[in-house]
């Protein structure tokens, strides 16, 4: 059952030199306990997706163009914001990338949590607010939690601040986490760490997750299904396994490719996708991977139209690459 529904969202950004269409006409859905992974290069449009899905952009620079984004029968975007502040952080919370911009530097960690508790669960007595923020640190791995609550921001390594919001996310019980490359600063072990975590939340409490990464590997190892953006469209939608195994966007075989293996003879070069993501500027209407992509043609001027090639597997691509080469081209999004 889908719990969020990403419906044509389209997303503009007001610049110097005009308007520039950031994210175009995004479609997905999120179910109920599932983990979707939203991958692509920097500056493809993971993060302004995210952060579109509670309207968190500054704005008027930017600009909710079209689209809706449902959750339980209301649009946020058009959502009065008293309605949609109850749903923020209580109902989807969010891990942003960068850990210094959410905690406050003038409060202790205790403190900061306890406003978490206060705010949801004001039932809850004195002595339940610190066994419960002790038993959320303690779970994204801070040792000496007691401790760390009488402590502040600054006195936390960078991992430990990367822990503490995270459970500040986690604290409310959301049922919708997204989580924006929440462990990249962190080393392998407490990265791990709290994959598992997720997984173990993702189990218990059936919470679904919008996981944002560049690695395909922690893709591969927490994903139930993966949306590949390229230019701030999506190229391609499937199961994990179905996309490791049949990528049908020339994209998305890109990235396969340039994961290394260990297989691979040491010290060769990584194969690398030529070319970059266009700037803003640059942004059009046609197949915006076209200049990097081998098996472009003229009809790659005009801009894909999604197709379903499976059940859960959907590409916009005129030329797709796959094992499974029928389509049947039924059109799933506005391919306008
Ligand atoms: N506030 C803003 N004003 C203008 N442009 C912005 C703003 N925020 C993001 N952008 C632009 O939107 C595009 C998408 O950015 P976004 O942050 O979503 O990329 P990303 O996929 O999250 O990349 P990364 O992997 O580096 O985090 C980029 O070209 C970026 O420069
Ligand atoms: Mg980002």
């Amino acid at each position: 059952m889908s719990l969020l529904t990403v419906d044509q969202l389209s997303v503009e950004f007001t610049l110097d030199h005009g308007v520039a269409s950031v994210i175009d006409q995004v479609s997905f859905e999120l179910n109920k306990g599932e983990i979707l992974g939203i991958v692509g290069e920097s500056g493809c449009g993971k993060s302004v997706t995210a952060m579109s899905l509670l309207r968190l952009l500054p704005e008027p620079s930017a600009h909710y163009s079209h689209g809706r984004v449902l959750f339980e029968g209301s649009d946020l975007l058009t959502l009065p914001l008293e309605q949609l502040r109850q749903i923020r952080g209580k109902r989807v919370a969010v891990i942003f990338q960068e850990p210094m911009t959410a905690l406050n530097p003038v409060h202790t960690i205790g403190r900061q949590l306890a406003e978490i508790y206060r705010l949801h669960f004001s039932e809850l007595k004195d002595h339940e607010v610190i066994a419960r923020s002790v038993d959320i640190l303690s779970r994204v791995g801070i040792s000496d939690a007691e401790q760390k609550l009488s402590e502040f921001p600054h006195q936390l390594s960078g991992g430990q601040r990367q822990r503490v919001m995270i459970a500040m996310a986690l604290a409310c019980e959301p049922d919708i986490l997204i989580a924006d490359e929440p462990t990249t600063a962190l080393d392998v072990t407490i990265q791990a760490q709290i994959l598992a975590l997720i997984v173990e939340l993702q189990r218990e409490r059936e919470l679904a997750v919008i996981f944002i990464t560049h690695d395909l590997g922690v893709i591969a190892q927490l994903c139930d299904r993966v949306m590949v953006m390229y230019a701030g469209r999506v190229v391609e939608t499937a199961d994990v396994y179905t996309l490791f195994d049949h990528p049908a966007h020339p994209y998305t075989l890109g990235l396969l490719n340039a994961l290394p293996r260990l297989t691979d003879t040491p010290k060769t070069l990584l194969n690398t996708i030529d070319g970059m993501v266009p700037a803003l500027s640059e942004l059009n209407e046609g197949c915006r991977f076209r200049n990097r992509c081998d098996h472009a043609s003229t009809i790659c001027d005009d801009k894909p139209r999604t197709d379903t090639l499976s059940q859960q597997h959907s590409v916009a691509c005129w030329h797709p690459r796959s094992a499974n080469t029928a389509t049947s081209h039924t059109q799933s999004e506005d391919a306008s």
